[in-house]
Protein backbone atom coordinates (compact mmCIF):
# COMPACT_ATOMS: atom_id res chain seq x y z
CA UNK A 1 0.00 0.00 0.00
CA UNK A 2 1.22 3.30 -1.20
CA UNK A 3 0.64 6.10 1.19
CA UNK A 4 2.34 9.04 -0.66
CA UNK A 5 -0.57 7.89 -3.20
CA UNK A 6 -3.59 7.06 -1.29
CA UNK A 7 -7.18 7.79 -2.20
CA UNK A 8 -8.29 10.83 0.42
CA UNK A 9 -11.77 11.18 -0.15
CA UNK A 10 -13.91 13.96 0.05
CA UNK A 11 -15.68 14.99 2.20
CA UNK A 12 -14.33 12.84 4.91
CA UNK A 13 -16.54 11.41 6.82
CA UNK A 14 -15.29 12.46 10.88
CA UNK A 15 -16.42 15.12 12.69
CA UNK A 16 -14.26 15.02 15.51
CA UNK A 17 -11.17 12.86 16.77
CA UNK A 18 -11.71 11.46 20.24
CA UNK A 19 -10.15 8.39 20.08
CA UNK A 20 -8.68 6.26 17.02
CA UNK A 21 -11.00 3.81 18.06
CA UNK A 22 -13.33 5.67 16.32
CA UNK A 23 -11.37 5.07 13.12
CA UNK A 24 -11.10 2.63 10.46
CA UNK A 25 -7.82 1.69 8.70
CA UNK A 26 -8.57 3.67 5.66
CA UNK A 27 -9.47 6.79 7.70
CA UNK A 28 -6.23 6.45 9.32
CA UNK A 29 -4.19 6.01 6.14
CA UNK A 30 -5.88 8.83 4.17
CA UNK A 31 -4.94 10.91 7.38
CA UNK A 32 -1.50 9.97 6.81
CA UNK A 33 -1.21 10.16 3.31
CA UNK A 34 -2.40 13.75 3.83
CA UNK A 35 0.65 14.47 6.26
CA UNK A 36 3.21 12.61 3.96
CA UNK A 37 1.65 15.07 1.39
CA UNK A 38 1.44 18.19 3.26
CA UNK A 39 5.12 17.71 4.47
CA UNK A 40 6.47 17.98 0.90
CA UNK A 41 5.26 20.98 0.29
CA UNK A 42 6.22 22.65 3.15
CA UNK A 43 9.61 21.44 2.06
CA UNK A 44 9.06 22.50 -1.58
CA UNK A 45 7.78 25.87 -0.21
CA UNK A 46 4.84 25.56 -2.07
CA UNK A 47 2.30 28.01 0.42
CA UNK A 48 -1.36 26.39 1.63
CA UNK A 49 -3.49 28.16 2.77
CA UNK A 50 -6.13 25.72 2.80
CA UNK A 51 -7.89 27.03 5.72
CA UNK A 52 -7.87 30.48 5.27
CA UNK A 53 -10.45 32.86 7.48
CA UNK A 54 -10.61 29.67 9.93
CA UNK A 55 -9.93 29.36 14.05
CA UNK A 56 -8.69 26.78 16.05
CA UNK A 57 -9.52 27.17 19.38
CA UNK A 58 -6.80 25.47 21.64
CA UNK A 59 -7.92 24.46 25.51
CA UNK A 60 -5.23 23.42 27.36
CA UNK A 61 -5.35 22.10 31.02
CA UNK A 62 -2.16 20.38 31.12
CA UNK A 63 1.55 21.56 29.77
CA UNK A 64 2.53 21.05 26.40
CA UNK A 65 5.67 22.01 23.63
CA UNK A 66 4.50 19.93 20.58
CA UNK A 67 1.24 19.90 21.12
CA UNK A 68 0.60 23.83 20.80
CA UNK A 69 3.51 24.72 19.15
CA UNK A 70 2.83 22.17 16.17
CA UNK A 71 -1.30 23.35 16.38
CA UNK A 72 -0.87 26.91 16.35
CA UNK A 73 2.31 26.71 13.85
CA UNK A 74 0.06 24.10 11.84
CA UNK A 75 -3.20 26.33 11.71
CA UNK A 76 -0.91 29.58 10.65
CA UNK A 77 0.80 27.75 7.70
CA UNK A 78 -2.93 26.72 6.58
CA UNK A 79 -3.88 30.19 6.32
CA UNK A 80 -5.80 29.79 9.88
CA UNK A 81 -5.94 31.31 13.06
CA UNK A 82 -4.64 29.42 16.11
CA UNK A 83 -6.61 30.61 19.84
CA UNK A 84 -4.57 29.47 23.10
CA UNK A 85 -6.76 29.08 25.61
CA UNK A 86 -5.40 27.87 29.13
CA UNK A 87 -7.95 26.64 30.83
CA UNK A 88 -6.67 28.59 34.38
CA UNK A 89 -7.46 31.64 32.39
CA UNK A 90 -10.71 31.09 31.04
CA UNK A 91 -13.98 30.32 32.61
CA UNK A 92 -14.06 26.85 32.22
CA UNK A 93 -10.99 26.66 35.35
CA UNK A 94 -13.40 28.73 37.36
CA UNK A 95 -16.48 26.29 37.13
CA UNK A 96 -18.49 26.81 34.06
CA UNK A 97 -19.38 23.91 32.62
CA UNK A 98 -18.29 21.68 29.69
CA UNK A 99 -21.71 22.14 28.05
CA UNK A 100 -21.52 25.96 28.07
CA UNK A 101 -17.90 26.33 27.25
CA UNK A 102 -18.63 24.20 23.83
CA UNK A 103 -21.57 26.06 23.01
CA UNK A 104 -20.50 29.17 23.35
CA UNK A 105 -16.90 28.54 21.69
CA UNK A 106 -19.04 26.32 18.62
CA UNK A 107 -20.27 30.43 18.51
CA UNK A 108 -16.92 32.09 17.65
CA UNK A 109 -14.21 29.17 16.51
CA UNK A 110 -14.33 26.67 13.70
CA UNK A 111 -12.72 23.89 15.86
CA UNK A 112 -11.63 23.30 19.61
CA UNK A 113 -8.04 20.81 20.54
CA UNK A 114 -8.53 19.98 23.98
CA UNK A 115 -5.44 18.80 26.16
CA UNK A 116 -6.94 17.49 29.67
CA UNK A 117 -7.27 15.00 32.12
CA UNK A 118 -10.33 13.38 31.74
CA UNK A 119 -11.55 11.77 28.17
CA UNK A 120 -15.24 12.40 28.93
CA UNK A 121 -14.92 15.99 29.11
CA UNK A 122 -13.36 15.77 25.44
CA UNK A 123 -16.40 13.46 24.49
CA UNK A 124 -18.72 16.23 26.11
CA UNK A 125 -16.93 19.25 24.22
CA UNK A 126 -17.84 17.21 21.18
CA UNK A 127 -21.06 16.21 22.46
CA UNK A 128 -22.72 19.78 23.27
CA UNK A 129 -20.98 21.51 20.53
CA UNK A 130 -21.28 21.88 16.99
CA UNK A 131 -18.03 22.49 15.67
CA UNK A 132 -15.10 19.29 15.11
CA UNK A 133 -13.43 18.65 18.71
CA UNK A 134 -9.88 17.36 18.42
CA UNK A 135 -8.32 15.07 21.85
CA UNK A 136 -4.83 16.55 22.09
CA UNK A 137 -3.75 14.16 25.35
CA UNK A 138 -6.37 12.73 28.08
CA UNK A 139 -5.51 10.43 31.21
CA UNK A 140 -6.61 7.97 28.57
CA UNK A 141 -5.50 8.48 24.90
CA UNK A 142 -3.43 10.36 22.55
CA UNK A 143 -4.73 10.21 19.21
CA UNK A 144 -2.67 12.68 17.58
CA UNK A 145 0.38 11.32 19.20
CA UNK A 146 -0.42 8.00 17.66
CA UNK A 147 -0.37 9.09 14.36
CA UNK A 148 2.27 11.30 13.68
CA UNK A 149 4.03 7.99 15.30
CA UNK A 150 2.34 5.87 12.43
CA UNK A 151 3.58 8.15 9.82
CA UNK A 152 7.01 8.18 11.15
CA UNK A 153 7.27 3.97 11.17
CA UNK A 154 6.28 4.21 7.49
CA UNK A 155 8.27 7.07 6.50
CA UNK A 156 10.95 4.41 8.23
CA UNK A 157 9.82 1.20 6.82
CA UNK A 158 7.46 1.62 3.91
CA UNK A 159 4.52 -0.47 5.03
CA UNK A 160 2.72 -0.89 8.50
CA UNK A 161 1.25 -4.29 8.40
CA UNK A 162 3.14 -6.93 9.85
CA UNK A 163 5.59 -4.79 12.12
CA UNK A 164 6.07 -5.38 15.40
CA UNK A 165 5.82 -2.67 17.87
CA UNK A 166 7.23 -3.12 21.59
CA UNK A 167 6.41 -0.55 23.99
CA UNK A 168 7.60 -0.81 26.97
CA UNK A 169 7.16 1.46 30.38
CA UNK A 170 3.85 2.66 31.93
CA UNK A 171 0.44 1.47 30.68
CA UNK A 172 -0.78 4.77 29.77
CA UNK A 173 -2.77 7.32 27.32
CA UNK A 174 0.38 6.75 25.00
CA UNK A 175 0.28 2.78 25.53
CA UNK A 176 -3.64 2.58 24.93
CA UNK A 177 -3.34 4.66 21.47
CA UNK A 178 -0.71 2.69 20.59
CA UNK A 179 -3.04 -0.44 21.26
CA UNK A 180 -5.54 0.94 19.32
CA UNK A 181 -3.89 2.21 16.85
CA UNK A 182 -1.08 -0.19 15.80
CA UNK A 183 -3.94 -2.84 16.00
CA UNK A 184 -6.37 -1.12 13.36
CA UNK A 185 -3.26 -1.16 10.74
CA UNK A 186 -2.40 -4.56 11.04
CA UNK A 187 0.98 -4.14 13.53
CA UNK A 188 1.66 -6.12 16.19
CA UNK A 189 2.06 -4.65 19.38
CA UNK A 190 3.90 -6.39 22.82
CA UNK A 191 3.60 -3.99 25.75
CA UNK A 192 5.86 -4.72 28.73
CA UNK A 193 5.38 -3.22 32.07
CA UNK A 194 5.35 -3.66 35.51
CA UNK A 195 2.66 -5.63 37.40
CA UNK A 196 0.07 -3.24 38.57
CA UNK A 197 0.93 -0.74 35.12
CA UNK A 198 -0.64 -2.50 32.37
CA UNK A 199 -2.88 -0.62 30.11
CA UNK A 200 -6.35 -1.15 31.08
CA UNK A 201 -7.55 -4.49 30.46
CA UNK A 202 -11.13 -3.12 28.19
CA UNK A 203 -8.42 -1.01 25.76
CA UNK A 204 -6.43 -4.12 25.42
CA UNK A 205 -9.56 -6.51 24.36
CA UNK A 206 -10.59 -3.48 21.73
CA UNK A 207 -7.04 -3.81 20.30
CA UNK A 208 -7.62 -7.72 20.66
CA UNK A 209 -10.93 -7.36 18.54
CA UNK A 210 -9.26 -5.13 16.01
CA UNK A 211 -6.56 -7.71 15.37
CA UNK A 212 -9.31 -10.26 14.27
CA UNK A 213 -9.49 -8.36 11.45
CA UNK A 214 -6.27 -6.39 11.05
CA UNK A 215 -4.13 -9.42 12.33
CA UNK A 216 -2.13 -8.03 14.90
CA UNK A 217 -1.26 -9.57 17.09
CA UNK A 218 -1.43 -8.13 21.12
CA UNK A 219 0.67 -9.35 23.83
CA UNK A 220 1.20 -7.50 27.40
CA UNK A 221 3.66 -8.86 29.20
CA UNK A 222 6.06 -8.26 32.47
CA UNK A 223 9.57 -9.18 30.28
CA UNK A 224 11.10 -5.89 28.69
CA UNK A 225 13.33 -8.56 26.93
CA UNK A 226 10.05 -11.02 25.70
CA UNK A 227 8.59 -7.71 23.87
CA UNK A 228 11.74 -6.44 22.85
CA UNK A 229 13.12 -9.37 20.72
CA UNK A 230 12.49 -8.94 17.32
CA UNK A 231 10.66 -5.76 17.46
CA UNK A 232 10.72 -3.10 14.56
CA UNK A 233 10.04 -0.63 16.58
CA UNK A 234 10.78 0.45 19.96
CA UNK A 235 8.57 2.46 22.14
CA UNK A 236 8.77 4.28 25.58
CA UNK A 237 7.07 6.84 27.37
CA UNK A 238 7.97 9.23 30.50
CA UNK A 239 7.60 6.89 34.14
CA UNK A 240 5.04 9.45 35.64
CA UNK A 241 3.02 10.89 33.38
CA UNK A 242 1.63 14.57 33.88
CA UNK A 243 -1.23 14.31 36.84
CA UNK A 244 0.57 11.53 38.70
CA UNK A 245 3.77 14.05 39.94
CA UNK A 246 2.87 12.47 43.74
CA UNK A 247 4.32 9.44 42.45
CA UNK A 248 7.71 10.03 40.74
CA UNK A 249 9.89 8.28 43.85
CA UNK A 250 7.79 4.86 43.56
CA UNK A 251 7.56 5.42 39.76
CA UNK A 252 11.36 5.44 39.83
CA UNK A 253 11.81 2.16 41.33
CA UNK A 254 9.18 0.09 40.17
CA UNK A 255 10.19 1.00 35.91
CA UNK A 256 13.67 1.21 36.80
CA UNK A 257 13.95 -2.53 34.74
CA UNK A 258 12.13 -1.25 32.44
CA UNK A 259 14.95 1.51 31.17
CA UNK A 260 15.44 1.29 27.02
CA UNK A 261 19.00 0.57 26.83
CA UNK A 262 21.74 -0.89 24.57
CA UNK A 263 21.20 -4.21 25.99
CA UNK A 264 17.46 -4.13 25.51
CA UNK A 265 17.30 -2.66 21.96
CA UNK A 266 20.03 -5.62 20.65
CA UNK A 267 17.34 -8.11 21.19
CA UNK A 268 15.08 -5.71 18.64
CA UNK A 269 15.47 -6.64 14.75
CA UNK A 270 19.09 -5.10 13.38
CA UNK A 271 17.33 -2.32 11.49
CA UNK A 272 14.93 -1.63 14.29
CA UNK A 273 13.96 1.90 14.77
CA UNK A 274 13.47 3.95 17.88
CA UNK A 275 10.74 6.40 18.81
CA UNK A 276 9.72 8.16 21.66
CA UNK A 277 6.99 10.76 22.05
CA UNK A 278 8.59 12.97 24.31
CA UNK A 279 9.31 14.73 26.58
CA UNK A 280 12.13 11.91 28.01
CA UNK A 281 13.99 12.05 31.05
CA UNK A 282 17.50 10.98 29.53
CA UNK A 283 18.90 8.03 32.30
CA UNK A 284 15.44 6.80 33.03
CA UNK A 285 12.84 5.49 30.69
CA UNK A 286 15.80 5.81 27.86
CA UNK A 287 19.60 6.00 27.94
CA UNK A 288 21.44 8.80 25.95
CA UNK A 289 22.90 6.37 23.73
CA UNK A 290 19.16 4.86 22.45
CA UNK A 291 17.90 8.34 22.26
CA UNK A 292 20.76 10.27 20.81
CA UNK A 293 21.79 7.55 18.52
CA UNK A 294 21.64 6.52 14.63
CA UNK A 295 18.46 4.36 15.46
CA UNK A 296 16.49 7.34 16.90
CA UNK A 297 13.55 8.83 14.62
CA UNK A 298 12.50 11.06 17.69
CA UNK A 299 12.82 14.43 16.24
CA UNK A 300 11.52 13.26 12.64
CA UNK A 301 8.74 11.66 15.08
CA UNK A 302 8.56 15.27 16.96
CA UNK A 303 8.86 17.03 13.21
CA UNK A 304 5.76 14.97 11.74
CA UNK A 305 3.32 16.20 14.62
CA UNK A 306 3.17 19.41 12.34
CA UNK A 307 2.37 17.58 9.28
CA UNK A 308 -0.29 15.59 11.00
CA UNK A 309 -2.26 18.12 12.77
CA UNK A 310 -2.43 19.79 9.73
CA UNK A 311 -3.64 17.11 7.92
CA UNK A 312 -6.60 16.25 11.13
CA UNK A 313 -7.36 19.99 11.03
CA UNK A 314 -7.84 19.79 7.00
CA UNK A 315 -10.32 16.82 6.85
CA UNK A 316 -12.27 17.46 9.89
CA UNK A 317 -12.31 21.51 9.59
CA UNK A 318 -12.48 22.07 5.81
CA UNK A 319 -14.42 21.88 2.83
CA UNK A 320 -14.21 19.32 -0.13
CA UNK A 321 -12.31 22.16 -2.08
CA UNK A 322 -9.61 21.51 0.63
CA UNK A 323 -7.88 18.38 -1.06
CA UNK A 324 -7.32 20.15 -4.60
CA UNK A 325 -3.57 19.50 -5.29
N1 LIG B 1 4.35 14.40 22.76
C1 LIG B 1 3.63 15.45 23.19
O1 LIG B 1 2.41 15.46 23.16
O2 LIG B 1 4.39 16.49 23.61
P1 LIG B 1 3.86 17.77 24.39
O3 LIG B 1 3.42 17.32 25.75
O4 LIG B 1 5.05 18.69 24.44
O5 LIG B 1 2.72 18.37 23.61
N1 LIG C 1 2.22 10.00 29.03
C1 LIG C 1 2.67 11.37 28.95
C2 LIG C 1 2.67 11.84 27.53
C3 LIG C 1 3.17 13.24 27.33
C4 LIG C 1 3.12 13.67 25.90
C5 LIG C 1 1.79 12.23 29.81
O1 LIG C 1 0.56 12.07 29.78
O2 LIG C 1 2.32 13.09 30.53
Amino acid sequence: MDLYNYNIKSPFIKNHLLSLEDYTADEIYQLISLALKLKEKKKKGIPHPILKGKTLGMIFAKSSTRTRVSFEVGIHQLGGYGLFLSSADIQLGRGETIEDTAKVLSRYVDGIMIRTFDQEDVEALAKYGSIPVINGLTDLFHPCQILADLMTIYEAKARLKGLKLAYIGDGNNVAHSLLIGCSKVGMDVAIACPNGYEPQEEIVSQAQDNGLSSGSQISIVQDPKKAATGADVIYTDVWTSMGQEDEIQDRKKVFEPYQVNSRLFFLASPDAIFLHCLPAHRGEEVTREIIDGSKSWVFEEAENRLHVQKAIMTLLMGDNKSLEF
